[in-house]
Order: structure tokens, then sequence, then C-alpha cells
């Protein structure tokens, strides 16, 4: 298949950019699957409420079924059709953070939405994007839109058009180029479904935000417990992950180091995920910063890029630095612990 690729001007040249999102917006609605940016990272939208779309979806990305897709709507009117109600702190919470990077689960309308979207549960997750692309193509093609991140499964995210061209050229139908996206790293999911609230995955909107709206909010249980090791062979290689094998070390600069110099002694090419702070401190054979230490939404926003990098290099393995996990320290310390293949290390 031939992958279309238009590129729009974001900050809001109409004429030039309308035709495109037409374009894109009229091959949504024949059921075709297009990349988009948002805010967080590039989408892989098709039309939520057919499963012939949705199948595109899963088929482009290589994505396991059973892991339900959020719906994007570019406005709160649009959730009558397919969610049977709207909780009171659910609707606190869209109203504070609409559009932007948090994704709700409310129950959901039997039917409207193919069930290839959800799983087959009983709820559904949406979300509004705070992208002027998105919010176009989605008011253009006037449908809800189902978008996991549009990558292949297992891969890091895109942050840019080159990221999904990289992975999906030739597989859909086209790609809106909106440059690079903002946040960097996929957005909140929160039950709302659930008495108090239940933040499933960490992500643009952080837990005291959201605590700051609506008090009291409970942390999925699987995601405070130290992720040791990957919890089965199966789940070793499926997140976030660069080709060479990521290893965390929290510490000193010397203890990073030792660690790279034991895997320089067994005969490996190391690189080094390091920061604006320490990159010139280390002797490898690629150190690569993902920013500065003293703002975290640098690194957020540059952390796909960074391990995308890697997979242009022919290191053997990854050595990471590790990040203190407040505020969106601990959505980017939750990637780096899927992309990772083996245990932590911290130093004594
Ligand atoms: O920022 C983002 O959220 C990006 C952009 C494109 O919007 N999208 C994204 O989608 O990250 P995806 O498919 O890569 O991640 C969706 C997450 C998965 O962890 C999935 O399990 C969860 O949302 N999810 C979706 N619907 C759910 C539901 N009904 N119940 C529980 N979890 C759900
Ligand atoms: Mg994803």
């Amino acid at each position: 298949m031939e992958t279309k690729k238009w590129v729009v001007d974001i900050e809001g040249n109409l004429s030039t950019t309308y035709p495109h999102i037409k374009e894109a917006a009229e091959l949504l609605k024949k059921n075709e699957v297009i990349a988009f940016p948002t805010e967080t990272v590039y989408g892989l939208g098709g039309n939520a409420k057919e499963t012939e779309a949705v199948n595109k979806i899963f088929q482009a990305k290589g994505r396991p079924s059973d892991n339900p897709l959020i719906v994007h709507i570019a406005d709160q009117a649009q959730l009558q059709e397919f969610v049977s109600t709207v909780p009171t702190v659910a609707q606190k919470l869209m109203d504070h953070f609409w559009p932007g990077p948090l994704t709700i689960i409310l129950p959901a309308i039997k039917d409207v939405v193919s069930e290839r979207v959800t799983a087959g549960l009983s709820t559904v997750g949406v979300r509004m994007p705070d992208h002027p692309v998105a919010l176009a193509l989605l008011k253009e093609a006037g449908l809800p839109l189902a978008a996991p991140s549009a990558n292949l499964s297992g891969k890091p995210s895109p942050t840019s058009a080159k990221h999904v061209w990289k992975d999906l050229n030739g597989r859909i139908a086209g790609i809106v180029d909106g440059g690079i996206t903002g946040v960097g790293l996929e957005s909140t999911v929160i039950d709302c479904t659930s008495v108090p609230p239940i933040i499933l995955r960490p992500g643009g909107v952080t837990k005291e935000q959201i605590q700051q709206v609506i008090g009291e909010v409970n942390i999925d249980p699987a995601l405070t417990k130290e992720d040791e090791a990957p919890k089965s062979p199966g789940m070793k290689y499926t997140h976030y992950a660069p080709q060479a094998p990521l290893q965390i070390f929290d510490g000193s600069v010397t203890f990073v180091q030792e660690a790279v110099n034991r895997s320089k002694s067994s005969g490996r090419k190391v690189g080094v995920l390091a920061t604006d702070e320490t990159k010139q401190q280390y002797e490898a054979d690629v150190v690569i910063s993902c920013g500065s230490r003293s703002d975290l939404s640098t690194i957020a926003n540059r952390l796909y890029d960074s391990l995308r990098a890697f997979d242009e290099t022919d290191v053997d393995i990854i050595i990471s630095e590790s990040f203190p996990k407040t505020g969106i320290g601990e959505a980017i310390m939750n990637r780096l612990e899927k992309a990772a293949t083996l245990p932590i290390q911290r130093e004594e």
C-alpha cells in the first residue's frame, strides 16, 4: 500500500493545511487508517465504530487484540453516542484537563464502538487531544477515532512523523506530519468507573494535578510494585523497547560507568542513555543525552526519540540513568522500566 504524507503547518495556515486535513478525513470515512500528531505522541486513527477500520489498526501495528484502544473526540457532546453515564468526578476531570493528555475510562453503551476497540470490555477509554491537527481531523471526519500510538507494537511510541514513517510506511493509508509532539509520552489513563478513580497508566497529567481537582485517587497496585524483573518471559520485549537490551542503573556517574566497563570488558558495544549534566563524563561507544535533569518535561519529550536513536547505532546493550519519580518523572520511569529487559540496579 502506498502511504501518503501530508506536511501541515500547525501554526494555523489554514489555506494550505485544510486540503490535506480534508483528504485525510475522506480516507478515514472510507475506513482507512491515518497517523496524525497529538500533543502526546502520534496516533494511528481509524473510525471507532467500524470494525473494518479498527482491524486495520491492529494489523498495521501487529498489536495483540486483547489490548483495548483509546477513542479520541473533538467535542464532549460526542460522548452521548457511546458512553452510558458520566460520573461527576469524570466530568470534573474533563472540564479541567480536556483537551489534554488524560484518558478517562467510562462505562460504554453496548455495540456502538466496535468491540475490537473495547476488547470486549464494558468500558471505553476516551480523550480529547490538545493538538490543532488532531482536533481539525476529528472535526472534519466527524467520527470518534480509535487511535493507539502509531508505532509497531513493542517499539517506542512515535514523537515525530519520521518515527511513524520508519515503522508503518507501506502499512497505512497516510501520515499527517505536524512536526514533533509536545509531551512526548502518552496520556495518563484513569478509570472513573471505580470510586475513588484509579490511575492505570501514568502520563502527561500527573497524579498531583489530578488530586488537586478531584481529591482522592488510587494508583493501580501493579504500577507501584517495583518491577524488579519482567513478570513473564512474554513481557520481556513487549513495550517501548529499542533493539538492544536496556538496563537502568540508579546511582552516581561512577556507578553507571562501572556497569559500562563490565559490559565493555565482555566485548560488547555499549550505549549510555545520559543527561546533559553527565554526558561528557562517560566513556562508552555511544552516549545519548535525553535532556537536562533540571527539566523532566524535556526528558519526557525526548525519551522515545533517544531510545530510537540507539537503533541507528550498533550498540549491543544500553545502560540508562534513572530519574526521580516525581511529577512527569513517574511516567518517564514507567516507560523506561517497561523498555528495560534486565532488572534495575541501585547503588548501595
Ligand atoms: O497519548 C495517548 O494516549 C496516545 C495518543 C495517540 O492518544 N495513545 C495511546 O494509545 O497511548 P495506546 O493504545 O498505545 O494505549 C492505550 C492504553 C493501553 O494501556 C490500554 O490498555 C488502555 O489505554 N485502555 C484503553 N481502553 C481501556 C479500557 N476500556 N480499560 C482499561 N484500559 C484501557
Ligand atoms: Mg502504545
